[in-house]
């Protein structure tokens, strides 16, 4: 444990001082103007009491026009409910929306805070281990469609899928959607990592596939590293889901930071330049990585990422269990291990990409100088 650096951000103020920083899923791209902006005014307004409708609703029109620009989906901003951040939204949607009791389905290797959500849900979970071939991870819908048989209430699909950085097609979004609607399952589905996509690829919001099948948790706070500010939305397309969260989601339940609305309304709303230039810098920080694990590395294997600032790499060559713990103590960079993953994450680890070019190459180098 560090102590606090001149750098902002969790990633630089948790290990020590000299440890170079790829772990946790935050950008060295500081904010979007309009969400600086936003949140100077915002102090010197003083706006730091309570959040309050007006806000919900800023924040509710901008994400729906964001995604209605970006996805091409039409959602009524009435459909937009706050959570403090995706994972609670996701938990509340477990408890409120699934069927009291079922177990929940997760697709390791995964985002591993699933599996706390998960249990402080009180359920139960179900791993469907991914496919992996010759063409990367696959979500196992054969799998999926025999754990609902068996009774799990719902699956959490994380597309983007982080660790593996895939973006899914239309048809494997659909083909997960309709194995859960046969069981009257619900899919709760995990967007935060949509706006950042490569190679024209598009994004497909599970919602738009079966509205009423699906709950979709997500938030700016990726794409515009606010993660800090606590606020994520829960869209509800499902009329039903609608009526029980107002019901149980009165103004003292909801636990969303002001100025995560404040911030959230402005990204959403005014920061898809800024958002062009990170995608342009991500962009180029990719190739960069690919290259040099092609060229330097070459006994690590990694898939370029479909969409994410996030790359898995495959060390098992190097016959580690834990990749990261190894490249912490020899190379003092900090990668995210892959074990808390789930099946499948043992010998790798999770790269974030989202920083400048000069600490990308550095921390690269002194991972080629330790393996
Ligand atoms: C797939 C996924 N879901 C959720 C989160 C966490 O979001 P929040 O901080 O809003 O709970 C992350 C953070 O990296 C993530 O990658």
């Amino acid at each position: 444990m560090g102590a606090m650096t001149s750098r902002p951000l969790l990633k630089w103020n948790y290990y020590e001082p000299d440890v170079l920083a790829a772990w946790v899923a935050e950008m060295d791209f500081g904010l979007a103007p309009a969400v600086t902006e936003a949140l100077h005014r915002a102090v010197d307004l003083g706006d730091t009491g309570y959040p309050y409708p007006a806000l919900e609703q800023a924040v509710a029109e901008a994400a729906t026009g964001f995604w209605k620009r970006r996805f091409g989906v039409d959602i009524e901003p009435h459909r937009v409910f706050s959570a403090p951040d995706v994972i609670e939204g996701g938990r509340r949607a477990i408890v409120h929306l699934t069927e009291p009791g079922s177990p929940v389905v997760l697709h390791p290797p995964v985002y591993f805070p699933f599996y706390s959500m998960v249990e402080r849900a009180g359920r139960e979970v179900v791993e469907v281990p991914a496919i992996q071939d010759e063409g990367g991870y696959r979500i196992d819908v054969a799998g999926l469609d025999r754990a609902f048989a068996d009774g799990a209430g719902s699956v959490v699909l994380c597309n983007p899928w982080n660790p593996v950085a895939r973006s899914l097609s239309a048809d494997e979004v659909a083909e997960v959607v309709r194995v859960a609607a046969r069981y009257g399952a619900r899919v709760i589905a995990d967007e935060i990592h949509a706006a950042i996509l490569y190679d024209g690829r598009s994004h497909t919001m599970a919602a738009s596939i079966d509205p009423d099948v699906v709950i979709t948790v997500t938030s700016s706070s990726k794409a515009y590293n606010l993660p800090g500010l606590k606020a994520a939305q829960v869209v509800l397309t499902n009329d039903r889901d609608v009526e029980v969260w107002q019901e149980y989601f009165t103004p003292d339940k909801v636990g969303v930071g002001t100025f995560g609305l404040v911030a959230n309304a402005a990204a959403y709303a005014e920061g898809e330049e800024w958002l062009g230039e990170v995608m342009e810098r991500l962009h180029r920080n990719r190739e960069i990585l690919a290259g040099f694990v092609g060229e330097r590395l070459p006994r690590v294997k990694m898939r370029l990422p479909e969409a994410t600032f996030l790359a898995w790499l495959d060390f098992t060559d190097y016959g580690w269990d834990d990749p990261a713990t190894v490249l912490l103590e020899q190379a003092r960079v900090a990668l995210t291990g892959g074990i808390p993953f789930g099946p499948g994450g043992e010998g790798h680890a999770r790269f974030n990409f989202a920083t400048t070019e000069e600490i990308l190459v550095e921390i690269l180098e002194r991972m080629e100088e330790t393996i």
